[in-house]
């Protein structure tokens, strides 16, 4: 088998067969293709797709590139959630500790940032002293200790998935289904949850635009799952604005614990709750109170336990950055739109993300909103305030936001889309 032949297969808009898939993904696991010819690779499955055959047999090869997990010792069920990546998402933060606090394992296995959308692990790291780095006996150990771990797919899991996340992330190849349903679904076989809900985003700053689209990656995801043996449920949920009044990496850890300490943004409260409920009813749990562990101070207990448990110091004052720039209302008036992929590119671009994959990241870099469309806004008032360590990023950011906004006259009349769509 020789890679060119498997590139120009899918250049030519092919159907790869089980052996030539079996082959790249081990090859490239191994080193022996090299990261520009699966680049390639990439690019031709965005451009021409994979039927539903190539896909089962592409995350079949990811999952046995690595090893797999086994949760059977544990004594409570198993519950998973994953996001297919959004603008201020940081749902997980606060809700894999609140599962935790009503009764189910959560073994959390997250990302980094994905081109302009942010990564849990990237959040996380801001806490001083924070790993996202574990052994498989050391998130065992997290696990059972604290109820719930957040961590980086070990080197040993779904290593082919790690390779080529990181490529995707710099090489334009990251909106296809084929490769996100592959890559979130061999991370979560692997890991061997019991049952996994899936946070479909849909709109401009998710990588599906639309909700046809969505729901094709929701039901390849889906019954990639149930076939192996994951109670699997997906539910598309809103991606036109951000999440929340935060995009950035310790901006959006400040905004996870206030939803810990039972304040917070509406709409990620919102958020938090129906996808721990759906985790809930999934791991055989229906009857637990997921409202009354955020009330009570139970999840912020947990997420306490967690982040000491992993290195991290939950008291230790969060990295701020060294420079703000404040963005003004233009007009008095109603806000009726603040794009999501917009502020979702000014944050990557203030250092919240990468533009390289051996790129560090910025704590403090990122975008907080004062006004979520609906608000109304006063002409000169702050909107959005920039913040970044490296201020000559200032007007590469600005530049994503020149029509990331819209002010309507005064008493426009403005519906909010659910968050929830399905
Ligand atoms: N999350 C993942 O793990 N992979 C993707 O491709 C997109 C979101």
């Amino acid at each position: 088998m020789d890679v060119i032949s498997v590139i120009r297969t899918k250049r030519d808009r092919g159907e790869l067969s089980d052996e030539q898939i079996d082959w790249v993904v081990d090859a490239y696991t191994r080193g022996a293709v090299a990261d520009e010819q699966m680049s390639a690779l990439a690019m031709a499955i965005l451009l021409n797709g994979m039927n539903r055959r190539e896909i089962a047999r592409w995350t079949a090869a990811m999952i046995a590139s690595g090893e797999r997990m086994d949760f059977s010792s544990l004594s409570r069920p198993t519950a998973d959630k994953h996001s297919t990546g959004g603008v201020g998402d940081k749902i997980t933060l606060p809700l894999a500790p609140l599962v935790a606090a009503c009764g189910a394992a959560v073994p959390q296995l997250s990302g980094r940032g994905l081109g302009h959308t942010g990564g849990t692990l990237d959040k996380l790291e801001s806490i001083p002293g924070w790993r996202a780095l574990l052994s498989n006996e050391e998130m065992l150990d997290v696990l059972n200790g604290a109820g719930s771990v957040i961590c980086a797919a070990g080197d040993g899991l779904a290593p082919a998935d790690k390779k080529l996340y990181a490529l995707r992330d710099v090489t334009g190849t990251v909106e296809a289904i084929p490769l996100i349903a592959s890559s979130i679904m061999s991370k979560k076989i692997a890991e061997g949850t019991g049952s996994l809900v899936l946070d479909v985003k849909v709109g401009t700053g998710a990588f599906m635009k639309t909700l046809d689209d969505a729901r094709e990656l929701a039901s390849t995801m889906v019954g990639l799952g149930t076939d192996h043996g994951v109670r699997t449920v997906a539910l598309l949920t809103d991606m036109s604005t951000p999440l929340g009044l935060t995009a950035g990496n310790a901006l959006e850890v400040r905004e996870s614990v206030e939803v810990l300490a039972g304040g917070g943004p509406a709409d990620v409260v919102e958020l938090t709750l129906a996808l721990a409920r759906e985790m809930l009813a999934a791991a055989g749990l229906p009857d637990a109170d997921p409202e009354k562990a955020l009330a009570d101070g139970s999840a912020m207990d947990v997420w306490r336990r967690m982040i000491s448990a992993q290195g991290g110091d939950p008291d230790a004052a969060l990295p701020v950055a060294r420079e703000t720039h404040t963005v003004t209302a233009p007009a008095s008036g109603v806000l009726t739109r603040l794009d999501a992929y917009d502020v979702g590119v000014a944050a990557w671009r203030l250092g919240a993300g990468r533009a390289r994959k051996e790129d560090p990241v910025q704590a403090g870099a990122g975008v907080e909103l004062h006004a979520r469309p609906g608000d109304t806004v006063e002409a000169g008032a702050p909107l959005l305030t920039l913040h970044t360590d490296t201020p000559e990023r200032f007007a590469y950011a600005l530049e994503s936001l020149a029509s990331a906004y819209e002010v309507a006259p005064p008493g426009t009349d403005f519906a909010a889309r659910p968050i929830v769509l399905e």
